[in-house]
């Protein structure tokens, strides 16, 4: 028997590439960062090592969170769920423009440094400074021992496991699971969601792993999507609330491995400027996972096409007034509208990467970046 698989080769696993490799490792990814982190009734979040007493939680005033590249989309999606289940206003900083622009920071405020590596220079440099104006510092990282774990008075840590390829998917899928535990864990010690409701929140972020799963099961129509964008110079993102965080970072990953040029618009938004960039054959990615902004979407997704866009659809399975509104439609596992980004980021890893490998692209190794960036 010849065995020709060099080292790096078996290291994938098989897949042709580290980042779907990191694609398919995002079912196990996101059920060991929810190992361990649930009381013995599984209906509460618990962080057990967490040193910030209830006290303290109870006493934050504002929570500032810290990133660059993915793990600030993270940070997005983190401000939305922490402002809307603890009451506590959220700032979300670029790391690299939080020291510059003199922000309001006390003992009362939260700094959370949210970094895959532990180790951007940015990040760290950002987390000092919040800590020198006195905050308590609490970091989300995927690298035990990093710098930036061992700076900050708490962490936090994702489990995804090692993550090669520079674009992050796995890393951001489990950030994402952090912050949803987190605002869970601090919306019951500060009393501001319903104990019934916490447990019902609890209970289906459990499930999300599995639809996870499910979606990268019938990876056929995302290919599909691919195989017709993958000649176009331009590409929009587009939605509201969780969804537009969600497609920040749609278009960032396809960005990074496919080089083609996109940008992502709160839809509301598109009136006061990008819509005159969308004519005849302009493609656009349109998210629609918020019951309460189903019927928004649906105006915007007129909109756009009232001007010739062709609009490709991401939706919950049962919202079915969009399927007729939009040219090819994608529809994700039901799940509450407030769990969807965990989800609905996966066919947009999935198209980023097969544009990028229909290409030719270099997936791994994007050109100019790198997968850790240590200097300023
Ligand atoms: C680099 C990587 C990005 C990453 C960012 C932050 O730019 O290319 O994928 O999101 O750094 O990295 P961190 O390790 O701090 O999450």
């Amino acid at each position: 028997v010849r065995i020709d698989w060099n080292h790096e080769q078996a290291e994938k696993g098989g897949f042709e590439h580290f980042m779907l490799k990191e694609i398919y490792e995002q079912p196990n990814a996101l059920q060991r960062t929810l190992l361990g982190r649930t009381d013995r009734t599984g209906r509460n979040i618990v962080f057990e090592n967490l040193g910030m007493s209830n006290a303290h939680i109870r006493d934050i005033e504002k929570i500032t969170i810290i990133a660059c590249g993915t793990a600030y989309h993270a940070g997005l999606v983190g401000k939305q769920l922490l402002e809307r289940l603890t009451r506590i206003p959220v700032d979300v900083d670029v790391a690299s423009e939080f020291r510059y622009r003199h922000p309001i920071i006390t003992d009362k405020t939260l700094v959370i440094a949210v970094s895959q590596s532990g180790e951007t220079a940015d990040t760290l440099a950002a987390l000092k400074e919040g800590r020198r104006l006195g905050a308590r510092t609490l970091a989300i990282t995927n690298v035990v021992g990093s710098t930036i774990a061992r700076e900050a008075d708490d962490v936090i840590l994702t489990m995804a496991g090692p993550e090669i390829s520079v674009a992050s998917t796995k890393a951001y899928a489990t950030q994402l699971l952090v912050f949803y535990m987190l605002a869970f864990y601090f919306a019951r010690i500060r009393s501001t969601v319903s104990t019934p409701l916490l447990e019902t929140y609890v209970a289906e972020l459990h499930k999300v792993p599995e639809l996870v799963g499910q979606i990268l099961e019938n990876h056929g129509q995302v290919k599909q999507y691919a195989e017709s964008l993958k000649d176009k110079s331009s590409l929009f993102f587009i939605g509201r609330g969780l969804d537009y965080s969600v497609a920040m970072e749609g278009s960032l990953k396809l960005k990074e491995i496919s080089y083609i040029h996109s940008e992502a618009y709160a839809a509301g938004e598109l009136k006061h400027g990008t819509l005159s960039l969308v004519e005849e054959g302009t493609s656009v990615i349109a998210l629609s996972t918020q019951e309460d902004l189903y019927e928004k979407m649906l105006g915007n997704v007129k909109e756009v096409k009232a001007r010739g866009a062709e609009v490709y659809g991401i939706a919950l399975a049962d919202n079915r007034t969009f399927a007729k509104s939009v040219d090819n439609l994608y529809l994700l596992p039901n799940t509450l509208p407030l769990l969807t980004p965990i989800i609905a980021v996966i066919p947009l890893q999935l198209i980023a990467y097969y544009v990028s490998v229909q290409r030719g692209n270099d997936v791994d190794k994007p050109r100019n970046l790198a997968k850790s960036v240590t200097v300023e």
